[in-house]
């Protein structure tokens, strides 16, 4: 293979530019050309896409957001707008595609290889953490990271002032955000889309937490559970604590990739163009108990993301 395309697509997230460098630089060592394509699948539709060099991809492994830009392309579902992506790709003579997002971005890359033979390999990139056959996505760590830097900040003023603090985390219809996020900054509950709240059980908690020497709460919530605001609203109508609501919303997709996402990124960007070169398509790259892996894209995209009910319990027997 001598041509690769490349892109980003659905929600940004740290490490994208850094899996960006590592397909670019990959592909240049083994002699391959890369086509940077701008805006996602929208982009491969409109036929907005540059050469990409050595250089073109100096100094963004350290940066968020992605240089490529990103877009939610809904005409990708469609067979009108795939065979739109096919003409392109075929016009610029590229022969296989690396294609970084979430699940619905892998949506597109399974149809450019199921319906039109075109070698697609998909990085996982989102920070919802949504994708079962791969321990890890790339942003998962940072934006979780980012999560933990507002909750300690939250725990001050909520120490002072003895309140509750009911905090709302993204993942869309995932709780890994809340669930890594509530465990690793001393939260005392997460509520999450997985598991259903019991609103006394709640109450019943943070009154032993307080009786056993607690001056504060911290509730992590995911979006696809609650929004902040109503919960907070509920609970402030079973206690007597004050309660305030915080919603971190997209700061949580923007800064600096962390050491673990950049390091994902390097072998992710560089796993996917190995695969393309040794004409092997139709994968997705993850990583499984440490180790870097591959797994074919139907079979990924069919799997149903489970939840770590063993780190939920964790939560509740360490949180009090
Ligand atoms: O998939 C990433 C994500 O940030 C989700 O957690 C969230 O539900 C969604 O994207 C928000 O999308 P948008 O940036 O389009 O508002």
């Amino acid at each position: 293979m001598k041509r690769i395309g490349l892109l980003t697509s659905g929600g940004d997230a740290p490490g994208m530019n850094a899996a960006i460098r590592a397909v670019v630089r990959t592909a240049i060592y083994f002699g391959m050309e890369v086509y940077g394509i701008e805006r996602g699948y929208a982009g491969l539709i409109e036929d907005t896409m540059m050469p990409m060099e050595m250089r073109s991809v100096s100094d963004i492994v350290q940066r968020g957001g992605t240089k490529l830009r990103t877009a939610r392309c809904l005409e990708m579902l469609t067979q009108d707008g795939q065979k739109k992506a096919v003409k392109t790709l075929e016009r610029h003579g590229i022969e296989g595609l690396v294609v970084i997002g979430g699940d619905g971005s892998f949506r597109g890359a399974k149809a450019l290889t199921e319906n039109y033979g075109i070698p697609t390999i998909g990085i996982p990139g989102t920070i919802d953490n949504d994708l079962e056959y791969t321990d890890y996505t790339l942003g998962f760590d940072t934006a979780v990271n980012t999560c933990l830097e507002v909750i300690n900040k939250l725990r001050d003023t909520m120490n002072s002032h003895e309140r509750i603090s009911v905090v709302e985390v993204m993942g869309r219809h995932c709780g890994d955000i809340a669930l890594y996020a509530g465990i690793t900054s001393g939260a005392e509950i997460i509520i999450v889309p997985e598991i259903a709240y019991d609103m006394d059980d709640i109450v019943m908690r943070i009154n032993r937490s307080r009786a056993n020497g607690k001056h504060s709460n911290i509730i992590v919530v995911a979006e696809g559970a609650i929004s902040a605001e109503d919960f907070a609203k509920q609970l402030q109508e079973n206690t007597t604590y004050s309660v305030r609501s915080t919603n971190i919303g997209h700061i949580q997709r923007g800064g600096s990739p962390s050491m673990a996402d950049r390091m994902l990124a390097a072998q992710f960007g560089n796993k996917a163009v190995r695969l393309l070169k040794d004409g092997i398509g139709n994968r997705v790259v993850g990583i499984h108990r440490n180790e870097i892996i591959d797994m074919d894209i139907i079979e990924a995209v069919s799997m149903k993301k489970k939840f770590n009910y063993e780190l939920y319990e964790t939560l509740q027997m360490i949180s009090m």
